[in-house]
């Protein structure tokens, strides 16, 4: 069995770091493998991180235990609501409880990879009141509990990537003054879901452009499941949700993104698209910890 990294099914963290990097131009495979695998030895007590790599990145690090579907990030949609890419090499994302733990070990990777990479996107999120977004709704309620998790974002034995998992992350930024201006039960309608208790709203009630019947996709009867790990993100100045999902097969974000963007079929937009917006979409691999650790000897 492979292990995976144990960072991505740790929950609860009051405090997160998002730290997307671009690889330095011109690097050599020496370069680029000599400086990650050194990122990645760094352990911090009470830090759980997790590695994730963009396509042309694992790619050449290591060729034998790249996922088939691995791929870069491409823009959903069109018109005004459009899923933008912006794609980078290497993912960090770092959480626990000791926000000032979590600052340091972000400041010693980016320290680590200087050479080789620039950090070009940080975001700092947190654990917002009982799990909730902040528009107030609980996120998450549908996620896989138990073992199920990691049969929802592991990919299984015997395939190139096997322990390893799909990543999706996207920062979403949101117009709160306009969502706050609904009722609560049109806010409802937004999600699709009650917001004290998070109760699905019913058949009748449920509007196809609900952010729940735009993401509980199926595809020839499958329900495209993601383990997601999202939180808040920001201050008063712009806030909103760092989207990070896993799931074991990449062609699932594909799936809901199209159904959130209007592009698959029916033409109907997530009307959460009216009050948050996406302004990063990347795609990663988040290798198993012992494909991590060969880094540099693959
Ligand atoms: C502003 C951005 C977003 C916010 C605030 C948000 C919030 C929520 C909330 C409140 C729920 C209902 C509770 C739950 O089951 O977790 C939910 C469900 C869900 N969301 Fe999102 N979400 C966002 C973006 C996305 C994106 C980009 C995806 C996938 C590409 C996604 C996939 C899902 C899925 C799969 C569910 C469960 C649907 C079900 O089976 O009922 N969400 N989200």
């Amino acid at each position: 069995m492979s292990e995976p990294q144990a960072g991505i099914f740790v929950e609860g963290s009051s405090s997160h770091f998002f730290l997307e990097y671009k690889l330095v131009d011109g690097l050599s495979l020496e370069q680029l493998s000599d400086s990650v695998s050194k990122a990645v030895a760094l352990s911090d007590a009470g830090v759980n991180r997790v590695w994730a790599f963009g396509a042309d990145c694992w790619r050449s690090i290591a060729p034998a235990a790249c996922p088939a579907d691995l791929k870069p990030f491409a823009a959903i949609g069109e018109g005004r609501q459009v899923a933008p890419a912006s794609q980078r090499g290497i993912f960090l994302w770092l959480h626990g409880d000791n926000h000032s733990a979590n600052f340091d070990a972000a400041m010693t990777a980016t320290a680590a990879l200087a050479a080789v990479a620039t950090l070009q996107l940080e975001k700092i999120g947190f654990l917002y009141k009982d799990s909730r977004d902040l528009t107030g709704f609980i996120d998450g309620t549908e996620n896989p509990k138990g073992r199920g998790q990691q049969t929802v974002a592991l990919i299984p034995e015997d395939e190139p990537g096997a322990g390893g998992s799909y990543v999706m992350s996207q920062q979403w930024v949101h117009n709160l003054r306009s969502f706050s201006a609904l009722s609560q039960p049109e806010q409802e309608a937004v999600i699709g879901r009650t917001k004290p208790d998070s109760i699905e709203l019913n058949d009748e009630a449920m509007p196809d452009n609900s952010h729940v019947s735009r993401s509980d996709v199926k595809i020839n009867g499958v329900a495209q499941k993601l383990y997601r790990r999202s939180v808040p993100y920001g201050g008063v100045l712009e806030h909103g949700l760092y989207f990070l999902a896993f799931s074991a097969d990449i062609r699932r974000f594909d799936h809901i993104l199209q159904s959130m963007f209007g592009v698959s079929g029916d033409g109907v937009h997530d009307r959460l698209t009216d009050f948050s917006t996406p302004v990063s979409g990347s795609y990663w691999f988040a290798p198993s910890a012992a494909e991590l650790f060969a880094i540099g000897s693959l």
